[in-house]
């Protein structure tokens, strides 16, 4: 079905058939369009954007781009279409036909899942609301501005699942996700990771880079759901994630670039005589690396966890690439890796693989991220400079699982206190790191120029060049 625009709730849902419920999304809109004002990116009011809006959900040619005036962006429902004979591909229902009703045993655990994907994508855009006083270019300017409105996009996406299938709790979920705050001690956003701050443009790239990585994993998860609207829902929202780690891993590769341009222009490689140069030198890179990741780890929940085995076996979430995977789909008698601590060192033991489904995905998110960070090294490569970023050990810096609290080295090595105390101004970013990057923090906003520490990008969004006038200001 094609996306129809003349509805006030853009969808491919036919929610004009359904009065209840579009009368009960159309009272919703408003209190959201509130919510994009108080929250969303500050002072973006009366910005015209270069956007990409999806128009389809086929993939050929799904996005259109032109100008949208922000608090205008047609925010909407796009469900993948469904095709008539989808089966579930896992755990005890594995071989029946996917739902299209939620079933009344599981409603309460796929509402909390739904709650808890729904939740991180507003409070995104509020981590990131004030980063476009600082942008380091009108290029990087409307990359933040995409996001933002796709991760509204993606808070609708959850919204109408509520609406839809969970009647008057799910009315009230969906206010309560307006209600709390990134970062707000009285009314955090519900997962960690979401509630610190994204202060700078460096810590934006390292966000979407890994963070918006997550949500790679954790939609991937619920696309294979027995739910049938969830995994319709989130394969769409996987099109468009897509570009959210583009612009991650290509921020942090035009700063990489810059930074090499800058170390081997200048023929220095000393930290304090680079920052005098304005780059931002590589071990401060790498520290921003261990925080992120790490902070990001802790997002997939706890090691050995009897919700993430009741989540598979009733059918609700599912693996990574779960069609592709050679086992039984039921994981009854299996097991899977994870670490514990004995003796003072770390060692891998066996945990029912059923009960490991949340480590598995972490592990499944860091092959994925080291391979990015492979192509951050080659640019440090190309300028011959000897410098190698890593992504630190799993059980580096965690705050949840068995790991929390643990004091483990990048390099995955127990350490004792004192160590730790020695050795955390190289590990993780310092006052000073953050301080200095902030201090870099100016507005660019002429077509075609870019801040001093970050590179152009080697091509412009939607074939455009880079001196493309992204945004225009009234
Ligand atoms: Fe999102
Ligand atoms: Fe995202």
């Amino acid at each position: 079905m094609a996306i129809d625009y003349q509805q006030k709730i853009p969808n491919n849902v036919d929610l004009a058939s359904d009065k209840v419920l579009q009368r009960a999304l159309e009272h919703w809109q408003p209190e959201f369009l509130n919510w994009w004002g108080d929250m969303g990116p500050e002072g973006s009011h009366r910005f015209d954007v270069y956007l990409r809006t999806a128009v389809s959900v086929e993939p050929s040619g799904w996005a259109h781009f032109d100008y949208v005036r922000m608090p205008d962006y047609r925010w909407g429902i796009f469900l993948n279409p469904s095709s008539s004979d989808r089966r579930i591909g896992f755990g005890d229902h594995k071989g029946e036909a996917v739902w299209q009703e939620v079933p009344g045993e599981y409603r309460s655990n796929l509402r909390r899942i739904i709650v808890t994907q729904g939740d991180t994508e507003p409070a995104s855009v509020e981590q990131q609301r004030h980063l476009g006083m600082t942008c380091p270019s009108l290029y990087d300017l409307r990359n933040l501005f995409q996001v933002n409105v796709e991760e509204g996009r993606h808070l609708w996406a959850m919204v109408y699942l509520l609406h839809r299938y969970f009647g008057r709790d799910g009315r009230e979920e969906a206010e309560a996700l307006l209600d709390r705050r990134s970062g707000d001690p009285n009314k955090p956003r519900i997962l960690g990771a979401f509630n610190e701050q994204t202060p700078d443009w460096l810590s934006f790239f390292m966000f979407t880079y890994f963070t918006d990585r997550d949500g790679k994993f954790q939609l991937s998860a619920l696309a294979e759901s027995a739910f049938d609207p969830l995994a319709r829902t989130t394969r769409f929202m996987l099109t468009e994630e897509a570009h959210h780690m583009f612009v991650g891993e290509s921020g942090v590769a035009r700063i990489i670039q810059r930074t090499c341009e800058v170390m081997t222009g200048n023929k220095v490689d000393d930290v304090q005589q680079l920052r005098k140069f304005g780059a931002i030198d590589l071990p401060t890179i790498q520290r921003y690396i261990n925080f992120h990741s790490s902070v990001t780890l802790d997002l997939f929940g706890s090691d050995v966890s009897s919700n993430a085995a009741t989540f598979y076996t009733t059918g609700l979430k599912g693996r990574f690439e779960e069609g592709r995977i050679a086992d039984d789909h039921i994981l009854k008698d299996q097991a899977y890796p994870v670490y514990e601590v004995a003796d003072g060192k770390l060692s891998l033991r066996e945990a029912p693989a059923l009960n490991a489904l949340n480590e598995r995905l972490r592990d499944d998110f860091i092959k994925d991220s080291v391979a990015g960070v492979g192509r951050w090294n080659k640019i440090i490569q190309k300028y011959g400079i000897n410098f190698e970023f890593a992504v630190p050990h799993k059980a580096f810096h965690r705050q949840i699982g068995p790991l929390a609290g643990l004091k483990v080295s990048p390099d995955g090595h127990v350490v004792g206190e004192d160590e730790w105390a020695g050795r955390e101004a190289d590990w993780l970013p310092t006052k000073e790191d953050r301080a200095y990057v902030q201090s870099l923090m100016g507005r660019v906003v002429e077509p075609g120029k870019f801040a001093n520490w970050i590179a152009p990008p080697a091509l412009g969004i939607n074939k455009q060049p880079a001196a493309f006038e992204y945004v225009r200001f009234n």
